[in-house]
């Protein structure tokens, strides 16, 4: 037995139904699938649980699973990400909603659960919480669960890890590893939405400010190459060899964290790791430094000893706490240091969420149709899926590419 939503108001829904139709206008994949699901029904009689930051595009997400003919019940993968106006418009209609902008820990994870009381058989997971609960605190429900989505880096490793270790006990396909999410959402996506709320949220200039980006993964290049042009000059902190050396041969300055804190102006952390800023490196931060995450959990910045050493804090303006050295410097500190681009903004683009939640939307179809063949494993986004997408969003797009002639693919198999 469900229990009823748990929102902030209903009286919210009209703001928040705005919001939903607004990116429905900008998300033509989903609308084509939209469609088609309506009429194919391919979710009949089957429940999904979604655990996506609760804001308008996984709003479209939700009520397109339902379109399909599900059962589905939405909670949030941060509740600072949560808008409590879009989460009353997706209750209206009728979906379970268990979500609140600014939850505590345990109201958060009460949520969680209560969206698992759907007794899902696929979860839509961003983070792998709603795995992780699943297994940890509802491990009955596991019997009726085909497979999982996973939507972001930091849930990947988590779902690798209990694969690993023996104790993942369902397919969970890995939607972040699909070539039309990372290039695009973790590239572009996470590039312009940080740096666009960084923006909104500090009123500051850009321009001939030193930005250092930690991390220079998908997400961390792309928080690069925005920095770079809106006219930032832009250092960039590695661990992968690999990684330092690609960002040295695209610009940038790179060297190790405690060179970087003094130069910085902003510093955007987006390694996915814990405990990327910490005492040393704020005790020698400049006077005015903004810092902010774009990682998916809240362990980049060391938010402790941050407190710990200031002798004064202050709400500055909304979303930005100031924190005062003893020696006077104020360090700003952003979005209480959870993913800068969704709790200071909107987050990704609509058009980018398109192909990353139409990936979502034909990966949970796939784990319906394959639930008796599919092993208890991690697994990639089938190949036809990938390109079924790429090929959409060309279309979606107006852009025609060539194909091969039946010639020059016996060429490119060809030794000779
Ligand atoms: P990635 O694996 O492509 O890149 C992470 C990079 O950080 C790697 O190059 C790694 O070597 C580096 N790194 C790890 N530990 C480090 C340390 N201690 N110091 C410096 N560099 C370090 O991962 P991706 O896709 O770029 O994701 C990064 C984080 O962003 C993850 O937590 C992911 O879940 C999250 N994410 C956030 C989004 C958003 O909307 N804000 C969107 C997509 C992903």
């Amino acid at each position: 037995m469900m229990r009823p939503s748990v929102i902030r108001s209903p009286s919210l829904s009209t703001e928040g139904r705005r919001k939903i139709e607004w990116v429905r206008r900008n998300m033509p994949i989903l609308g084509r699938l939209e469609a088609e699901f309506r009429s194919r029904r391919p979710f009949k009689d089957l429940r999904i649980a979604v655990s996506v930051h609760f804001e308008a595009k996984t709003a479209y997400l939700a009520e397109l699973f339902a379109a399909g003919g599900a059962l589905v019940s939405v909670t949030g993968s941060n509740s600072l990400s949560t808008k409590d106006d879009v989460a009353a418009a997706v209750a209206e209609r009728g979906i379970k909603v268990y979500a609140t902008h600014g939850a505590t820990p345990e109201e958060f994870q009460e949520q969680h659960l209560l969206a698992l009381d759907i007794e899902p058989n696929i979860i839509i997971d961003d983070g792998g919480d709603l795995v992780h609960d699943i297994h940890v605190h509802r491990p009955h429900l596991i019997a009726n669960v085909f497979g999982a989505c996973e939507e972001t880096t930091s849930g990947v490793l988590r779902d690798s890890a209990r694969a690993r270790e023996g104790a993942l006990r369902f397919p969970v396909i890995l939607v972040n590893n699909a070539q039309c999410k990372y290039l695009f959402d973790n590239r572009y996506g996470t590039g312009q939405s940080s740096w666009e709320a960084i923006m909104r949220t500090t009123n500051l200039n850009i321009a001939g400010s030193r930005a250092v980006i930690v991390g220079y993964g998908w997400c961390g290049k792309g928080c690069a190459m925005r920095a770079k042009g809106l006219g930032a000059e832009v250092i960039v902190c590695e661990v992968d060899p690999v990684k330092a050396v690609e960002a040295v041969m695209d610009g940038f300055r790179v060297m190790k964290m405690e060179e970087a804190a003094p130069l910085g102006d902003f510093f955007l952390t987006v390694s996915g790791c814990s405990d990327v800023l910490t005492e040393p490196h704020f005790a020698r931060m400049k006077d005015g430094a903004v810092i902010a995450n774009a990682g998916h959990f809240d362990a980049e910045i060391d938010l402790q000893s941050l407190a710990r050493i200031s002798v004064e804090q202050l709400d500055v303006r909304e979303n930005i706490s100031g924190f005062r050295m003893d020696d006077g410097r104020w360090i700003y500190l952003l979005g209480g240091g959870g993913l800068v681009n969704i709790t200071c903004g909107d987050g990704h683009p609509a058009e980018i969420m398109d192909t990353s939640f139409a990936l979502q939307a034909l990966s949970a179809q796939y784990v319906a149709e394959h639930r008796d063949s599919l092993t208890v494993d991690v697994h990639p986004v089938p190949a036809e899926i990938d390109q079924a997408v790429a090929r959409l969003k060309l279309e979606t797009l107006g852009v025609r590419i060539d194909t091969l002639t039946v010639a020059q693919e016996s060429y490119l198999r060809s030794s000779q």
